[in-house]
C-alpha cells in the first residue's frame, strides 16, 4: 500500500521525509520518491526500488536544502513499477507535483479528454492524469490550488489520499482523502502529512486524522483549514493526542499484522470490486476478460494453477465457475502439475492464481502451459510481479500488501476477483438469466458490510479458541462451496498454532476421520442455511453420538446447529456461492486467537515463507 509523507516548516524538510518514508517501509512497496522545493523550483528524484536505493539517488541528483517536501513509497495499482511511474508526478507546466494513495477508476476517461486539450503524459499512472486535472481547472477556472483540488476531485471516481504542492505558492501543501489514510501532524510552526503518524510520532503528539471527503489546506505558521470536497463547507479540526507507541502505530493499532489484513477484508473486498462491479447497472467490467472473452467462451475447460491458500481460492472458483458459467473446471497444484506431462491444448484457459505473483513452482506450471499453446489469466495482488508479467492478461486483486505469512485478506479477494470473473462469463454464455444475475451483483456489493458485521463475533471467537486451544488434533467440514473453505481453515491453524487440522468433505468423513473421533477432537462444520444444510446436520449428529466436540460456523438465527452443538459462531446470511466470503472470517479469526494463546509467532511462523521462490 502506498505511503505518503509530507513537510512543511522551519527545518530542513529531507531528513523528515526520508526518515518518514522507512517508517512507512512496513506497508509495503516496490519504488519511492520525493520532491522537494528550493526556494524556486520543485526538485524531483525517485526510483524503482528501495528508499535506501532513493537515498543514493537522491545524494547524486538533487540539493536537499528546503523546507517544504514531500514523499512517497508506491505500491504499484496502475503502471508496473520503475522510476517513471513512480511518485512524485508533475503537472505539464512543471509548477505542480503530487503525490497519491489510491485508485483514481474513471482515470482513463479523464485522461483521453485531457490528450484531447493538448495534455501530455509520461507514465501510466492514474496519478499524473489528477494533477493534469488539477492543472487543467486551475488555469481554466483561474482559482488558486485549493480550490482547483477541490473541483477536480469533484470529477474523480476512486480512492485517494493525495498532497499537492505548487511552487507559486511555496507556503501552503493542500491534502485531501477518500478511503485511503492521511494524517496531519501539528508542530509549533510546523506541520507533517503521512498516511499514519509514524513519520512524525518524535516531532509531535498532536494528530488530526482527515475524514473520508475531507480535505485540507496546510499552512505554513496559518495552520490547518480543513473543508468538505463535495459541499465546501469548513470543518472545525479535531487534534487527537497520540497516545500509541511506533509499533502500535505501524499495526494500525493491532496486535499484529495478521489480525490487521483479518480487519482488513471490508476494505480490500470493495478494493477488489471497485471500478468493476456495477450493480446498479448490472455491468461488470474487467479489461482482461472483456480483451479475451473469446478465449473463455470457447474453451475446453479452464484449468486452474496455485499453491497454498491460493490453490483453495482456486478450488472455491472450481464450484463457482462449473455452478454459474457452465465451463468444466479442474484445479492443480503448480508444484504437481508442472511435473506430470499434464494433456494441454490451446483450447484451454489456465487461470495462475498467486498472492506474491513469485511462487516458483506457480511461475514454472505457467511457462508449460504456455509452452503448449494454452491462453493464461494470472489472479495475482501483486503489480508488476513475476506472475503478472509472465500471463497473457489478468486481473489484480487489489487487496494491499499482505504482510502476515498466513494468508487472509488475498484468499477473500482472490474468490471476489474469480467470482466477478464467472459472473460476467455466465452472462455472455447465457448460462444465468438476467434476474439472478442482477441478484449476484447486489448480493456481492453487500459483502463487505456482511464481513464487518461477521467480524463482530471476535470476542465470542476468542472465548471458543479459549476452550479448543489445548487441543493436539482438530477436524474442519464443509461441503459444496464451503469444502475449500473447511481445507482452507484447516491450515491456517497448522500454519500458525502447529496444531494438526485436517480439512474433509462433511460426507467423506464416514469414509476415515470418523475413526478419529472422540471427546477430544473438535470439529469445526461448516453449516450455513443455504447449501447441503440438512446433510450437514446429519454429519453433525454423526459426530456427537461419537462425543465428538462440534463447533459449528452457521447462518444468523440458526437453531437447528445450536441444539447440537458445544458452540456456534454466526454470519450473516447471503447467497450460497458468496457464502466462503463470510464463513473464512471466523476460522481465521479462531487460528490467530489460539495462536496468540499458545505463544507463537503469529506474523512469522516457524519454517514458512511469505513468498516461495523455490521449488
Ligand atoms: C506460501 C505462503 C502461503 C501462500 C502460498 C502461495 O506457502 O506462506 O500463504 O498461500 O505460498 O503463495 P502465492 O503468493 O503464490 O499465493
Amino acid at each position: 500500500m502506498c505511503g505518503i509523507v509530507g513537510y512543511i516548516g522551519e527545518r530542513e524538510a529531507y531528513p523528515i521525509v526520508l526518515e518518514g518514508l522507512k517508517r512507512l517501509e512496513y506497508r509495503g512497496y516496490d519504488s519511492a520518491g520525493i520532491a522537494l522545493y528550493d526556494g524556486q523550483d520543485i526538485k524531483l528524484s525517485k526510483t524503482k526500488g528501495k528508499v535506501m536505493d532513493l537515498e543514493a539517488r537522491v545524494d547524486q541528483e538533487i540539493e536537499t536544502n528546503g523546507t517544504v517536501g514531500i514523499g512517497h513509497t508506491r505500491w504499484a495499482t496502475h503502471g508496473v513499477p520503475n522510476d517513471v511511474n513512480s511518485h512524485p508526478h508533475y503537472s505539464n507546466s512543471g509548477d505542480l507535483v503530487i503525490i497519491h494513495n489510491g485508485i483514481i477508476e474513471n482515470y482513463e476517461s479523464l485522461k483521453q479528454e485531457l490528450i484531447k486539450r493538448g495534455y501530455i503524459f509520461k507514465s501510466d499512472t492514474d496519478t499524473e492524469v489528477l494533477i493534469n486535472l488539477i492543472e487543467d481547472v486551475k488555469k481554466n477556472e483561474n482559482v488558486k490550488l485549493g480550490k482547483a483540488v477541490q473541483i477536480a476531485l469533484n470529477q474523480v471516481i476512486g480512492a485517494y489520499a493525495i498532497a499537492v504542492f505548487d511552487k507559486n505558492k511555496p507556503n501552503e501543501i493542500v491534502v485531501a482523502k477518500l478511503g485511503s489514510p492521511l494524517a496531519i501532524g501539528i508542530g509549533e510552526n510546523e506541520f507533517f502529512i503521512a498516511s499514519d503518524a509514524t513519520p512524525f510520532l518524535e516531532y509531535t503528539k498532536k494528530a488530526i486524522y482527515l475524514e473520508d471527503e475531507e480535505m485540507a489546506i496546510v499552512r505554513r505558521k496559518k495552520g490547518v483549514k480543513i473543508r468538505k470536497i463535495k459541499n465546501d463547507s469548513l470543518v472545525a479540526p479535531y487534534i487527537q493526542e497520540l497516545q500509541m507507541n511506533l509499533e502500535q502505530i505501524v499495526k494500525g493499532g493491532y496486535e499484529h499484522f495478521m489480525l490487521k489484513e483479518i480487519y482488513e477484508q471490508p476494505h480490500a473486498i470493495k478494493d477488489t470490486y471497485r471500478g468493476r462491479l456495477r450493480a446498479k447497472q448490472g455491468i461488470i467490467k474487467m479489461s482482461g476478460i472483456d480483451d479475451n472473452i473469446e478465449k473463455f467462451l470457447n474453451a475446453n475447460r479452464i484449468i486452474v494453477i496455485a499453491c497454498g491458500t491460493s490453490w483453495h481460492a482456486g478450488l472455491v472458483a472450481e464450484y463457482i465457475f462449473e455452478d454459474l458459467a457452465r465451463i468444466p473446471v479442474e484445479v492443480e497444484y503448480a508444484s504437481e502439475f508442472r511435473y506430470r506431462n499434464p494433456i494441454i491444448t490451446e483450447k484451454d484457459v489456465v487461470i495462475a492464481i498467486s498472492q506474491s505473483g513469485e511462487t516458483a513452482d506457480t511461475l514454472a506450471a505457467i511457462k508449460l502451459a504456455k509452452s503448449k499453446g494454452a491462453f493464461v489469466f494470472g489472479v495475482c495482488n501483486v503489480v508488476g510481479s513475476s506472475i503478472a508479467r509472465e500471463t497473457h492478461a489478468g486481473a489484480y486483486t487489489h487487496a494491499g500488501p499482505e504482510i502476515g505469512v498466513a494468508s487472509t485478506k488475498a484468499f477473500t479477494t482472490q474468490i471476489t476477483v474469480l467470482t466477478l470473473i464467472a459472473l460476467k462469463l455466465a452472462k455472455e454464455k447465457g448460462s444465468i438469466s438476467n434476474s439472478k444475475f442482477h441478484l449476484h451483483l447486489q448480493e456481492l456489493e453487500l459483502i463487505p458490510s456482511k464481513v464487518e458485521q461477521a467480524l463482530k463475533s471476535d470476542p465470542h471467537i476468542k472465548i471458543v479458541a479459549e476452550t479448543y486451544k489445548e487441543a493436539k488434533n482438530c477436524l474442519y467440514l464443509g461441503r459444496g462451496f464451503n469444502f475449500p473453505v473447511a481445507l482452507e481453515g484447516a491450515l491456517k491453524l497448522k500454519e500458525i498454532s502447529y496444531i494438526h487440522a485436517e480439512g474433509y468433505p462433511a460426507a467423506e468423513m464416514k469414509h476415515g476421520p470418523i475413526a478419529l473421533i472422540d471427546e477430544h477432537m473438535p470439529v469445526f462444520v461448516i453449516a450455513t442455511k443455504k447449501g447441503h444444510y440438512e446433510k450437514v446436520v446429519s454429519n453433525i449428529q454423526e459426530i456427537k453420538s461419537r462425543k465428538g466436540k462440534i463447533i459449528g460456523i452457521v447462518t444468523e438465527g440458526d437453531t437447528d446447529v445450536k441444539n447440537l452443538a458445544d458452540h456456534i459462531i454466526e454470519v450473516p446470511e447471503t447467497l450460497e456461492i458468496l457464502t466462503p466470503l463470510l464463513t473464512t472470517i471466523p476460522l481465521q479469526l479462531l487460528s490467530y486467537h489460539i495462536a496468540v494463546l499458545l505463544d507463537k509467532n503469529v506474523d512469522q511462523p516457524r519454517n514458512l515463507a511469505k513468498s516461495v521462490t523455490v521449488e
